[in-house]
């Protein structure tokens, strides 16, 4: 599975998911605080940029952090010295039933090829009553001003590429029958939308240009390869999308964020 990961380990990813993170702390993870002493599994951290803030959020809590690459552990260990972590497949988790209060998953289940049973794997180690969250995107959830047909078909190759590597970037709005049916209770699922122009300098930065468009012009190698769409289609699609990210330019992208109760 991490082979097949549609953004790829480089260090332009780890700015990028760290410029992200920066920018969206408050809007997905205010409403995530862990009590004292509480065991929280964070399945997939990655390089850490959610495991800085959640310890940050949540300092009493004990956090566990797993991810499959070594390479993302060894940068996440540096940011976050107060975490133990562990090289685990989601699929395979060395712990025992029930060893966790918490489980908390971003942007993780887009990348596999069956969510429910991550799900469901997750589950087996929270305890009775523990609580799940998961913050997913929904990259059908794009749209933008100037609108053009080209960045348009650029955020579907990133779409499709991710398809072809076995994931879902759609898969923000079916959080909650995927949590529901893998025996979770009480689901609430709740969408966080960024909305992004010229008056907030930080976003542009942050999301629109260093996030968003960033990750299509990530995939604009393979997908140009691929065939899906024409260098020319593609630069022009990525331009456009840039373009967005102008003072008149507008920007909007919707985050899920579902809770629920084992
Ligand atoms: C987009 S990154 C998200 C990282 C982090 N949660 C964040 O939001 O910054 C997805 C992570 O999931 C990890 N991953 C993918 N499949 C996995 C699996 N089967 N078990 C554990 N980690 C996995 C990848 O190695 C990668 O670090």
């Amino acid at each position: 599975m991490a082979t097949d990961y549609v953004h790829g380990y480089a260090t332009r990813e780890a700015a990028r998911l760290a410029d992200q993170a920066a920018t969206l702390t408050d809007l997905l993870h205010a409403d995530t605080i862990y009590p004292p002493g509480s065991r929280v599994l964070e399945a997939g951290c990655g390089v850490g940029a959610q495991t800085v803030i959640l310890t940050a959020n949540s300092p009493d809590a004990e956090f566990t952090s797993i991810d499959i690459s070594a390479e993302s552990l060894a940068e996440a260990r540096r940011k976050a010295p107060g975490v133990t972590f562990r090289q685990a497949d989601i699929f395979a988790l060395p712990f025992a039933d029930d060893s966790f209060d918490h489980v908390f998953v971003c942007f993780v289940l887009e990348h596999l090829a069956d969510p429910g049973a991550a799900l469901a794997a997750l589950r087996r180690v929270l305890r009775p009553g523990g609580s799940l969250t998961v913050i997913e995107g929904d990259h059908g959830s794009a749209y933008f001003h100037p609108d053009s047909a080209r960045a348009r078909e650029a955020v579907q190759c990133l779409v499709e590429s991710q398809k072809r590597a076995g994931g879902d970037s759609l898969i923000g709005r079916r959080l909650y029958p995927l949590v529901r049916d893998a025996g979770f209770a009480d689901v609430t699922v709740s969408p966080r939308m960024v909305y992004v122009d010229g008056s907030r300098p930080d976003l542009i930065e942050g999301f629109s240009r260093r996030t968003f468009t960033a990750m299509v012009e990530g995939v604009g190698a393979q997908a140009v390869g691929q065939g899906l769409m024409s260098e020319a289609d593609w630069a022009a699609g990525v331009r456009d999308l840039y373009r967005t990210a102008n003072a008149d330019g507008t920007f909007c992208y919707t985050f899920f964020k579902a809770v629920a109760l084992k």
